[in-house]
């Protein structure tokens, strides 16, 4: 079940991160209160997650940049046990379903060691646009990926018959 996340998610989704991502890639509790509670951000950042038997096991968030028409994913996670089934792809097309026609392209950063994370994007048709160098805390590349709304749509329906 895929559903909005609220600022009752925030313990959750720490956790989440903790079990998912490097101690200094992980949003703190603070980071996360502030991107659900949507202070901050009302209607330029979405939380969705991914719940099973009442329990958080995957999560996307992404920032809409109206004027660019852009959508920025800002974390993706799924935990191990719940890998492999298409769950991160659910999410992705959730996420899409989300977003205003209006919008014509989707970035989003990967560390260059994250092979199953870059497979996922690849798979998706993101193509790989620029690196940035010693970007993550420990010295590791970004690598910059996008691809435009619509051939993410396609991609995602083409993986997904009968999803879109
Ligand atoms: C990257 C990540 C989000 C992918 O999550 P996922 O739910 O396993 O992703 P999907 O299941 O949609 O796709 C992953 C694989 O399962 C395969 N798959 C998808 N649906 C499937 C299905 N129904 N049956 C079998 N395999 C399936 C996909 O083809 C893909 O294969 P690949 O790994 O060989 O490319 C997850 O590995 C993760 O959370 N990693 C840690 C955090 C992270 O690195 N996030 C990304 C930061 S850039």
């Amino acid at each position: 079940m895929i559903v909005d996340g609220t600022v009752a998610d925030a313990a959750a989704l720490v956790a989440l991160d903790e079990r998912n991502f490097k101690r200094a890639d992980r949003f703190d509790r603070g980071l996360w209160r502030t991107i659900l509670s949507g202070r901050v951000a009302r209607n330029k950042l979405l939380t969705l997650v991914a719940r099973h038997q009442g329990a958080v096991v995957g999560a996307i968030v992404a920032e809409f940049s109206a004027a660019a028409g852009r959508l920025v994913v800002w974390s993706i996670a799924v935990d191990e046990a719940h890998r492999g089934a298409g769950l991160a792809r659910r999410l992705m097309a959730d996420l899409v379903r989300r977003t205003p026609p209006a919008y014509t392209l989707v970035g989003l950063d990967a560390r260059r060691d994250n092979a199953r994370g870059r497979r996922f994007y690849t798979r998706l048709g993101f193509r790989q646009v620029t690196e940035i160098p010693g970007w993550y805390a420990d010295g590791t590349d970004a690598i910059h990926y996008e691809t435009s709304l619509d051939d993410l749509r396609r991609a995602i329906a083409q993986s997904t018959p009968g999803e879109t």
